[in-house]
């Protein structure tokens, strides 16, 4: 039902994980090149549901939130310098194993050592443009949504080609 807030979540199914959900930024080198529509054209047909999307300027205390896990690497203030330079975009997507999925999907950080068919390794050259972050478990997709969201920008709601994407 449209817009209905008691849409029933899937459980544990055999041989499955929980529904996930899985943060993916495009980054300002993807804005800036125009990049967004083919980015999200490529999660959407790989099956993944959006249902949470905003542009915005990530200022430097989000992005010192963000990569905090990084601050004591070399590349850390080259990474703050970018992401904070121009606009980027803020998506969740659901899927069952969402945050393998985007990550495939993306490829490997270094565009150099992606696979053609990845966006990386499509789309990129550099590993400091690499166009895209999707998060890396679940606990840090949770973390990560809870920076970029409020809890009711994400919505819940049912996608009628579900049962063509998933056998459930
Ligand atoms: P992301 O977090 O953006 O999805 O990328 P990732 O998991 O594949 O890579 P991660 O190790 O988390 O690194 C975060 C971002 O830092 C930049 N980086 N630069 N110059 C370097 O050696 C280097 N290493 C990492 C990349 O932009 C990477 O996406
Ligand atoms: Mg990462």
């Amino acid at each position: 039902v449209r817009g209905s807030p008691t849409y029933p979540r899937r459980g544990l199914k055999e041989g499955c994980q929980l529904v996930q959900k899985s943060l993916v930024l495009l980054k300002p080198d993807a804005v800036q090149r125009g990049l967004v529509g083919e980015l999200i054209s490529r999660l959407e047909r790989r099956g993944l549901k959006l249902v949470g999307m905003k542009l915005l300027q990530v200022d430097e205390a989000l992005a010192g939130r963000h990569y905090g896990e990084h601050v004591d690497r070399s590349f850390y203030r080259g990474l703050v310098d970018f992401i904070t330079s121009s606009p980027t975009v803020a998506l969740v997507w659901e899927a069952d194993n969402a945050i393998i999925l985007v990550r495939q999907t993306m490829g490997e950080t270094d565009p150099g050592k992606s696979p053609t068919g990845t966006i990386r390794g499509d789309l990129g050259i550099n590993i400091g443009r690499n166009l895209v972050h999707g998060s890396d478990s679940p606990e840090s997709a949770q973390r990560e949504i809870d920076l970029f969201f409020q809890p009711q920008e994400v919505l819940v709601y049912e996608r009628n080609l579900d049962p063509w994407i998933t056998e459930s």
